[in-house]
């Protein structure tokens, strides 16, 4: 079974907003299931790192398509984004010094991203 389920009340209704943030859900739950095998540590950082990118990336079309629909919170959501990425490589340090296992990298990638598609993202949903 999948790490994280989809659900489709995650969608705010825009395609490529959706596809992307469901193929974050999938990165996350390809890394869940190389843990589960035990993989290296470095594949760790290496699928952790294409997450990140994708991410980055994914926050950078999202931030485009709330300013073409001039969505009134666009700033705080911007600010959101980046607090984000701080916090990712803020917790990456920690697994990187062996301060966090990697089923607590897990947890917090799972809260990370659908805390924040829950708590922002479907906030755009109204403005569609
Ligand atoms: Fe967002």
């Amino acid at each position: 079974m999948s790490f994280v389920l989809w659900k489709p009340c995650y969608c705010i209704g825009d395609s490529k907003i959706d596809a992307q943030h469901r193929k974050l859900v999938s990165i996350l739950n390809f890394l869940h299931d190389r843990i589960l095998e035990a993989c290296s540590k470095k594949l760790v950082d290496r699928i952790l790192m294409e997450l990140v990118c994708y991410a980055e990336e994914h926050f950078q079309d999202e931030e485009s398509l709330m300013e073409k629909i001039r969505y009134p919170a666009l700033e705080h959501h911007r600010q959101e984004h980046e607090r984000l990425l701080v916090e990712v490589f803020a917790f990456k340090k920690k697994f990187d010094h062996g301060l966090a296992t990697k089923m607590e990298l897990l947890h917090f990638l799972r809260d990370w991203l659908i805390n924040h598609v829950i708590n922002e993202d479907l906030e755009i949903k109204k403005y569609l």
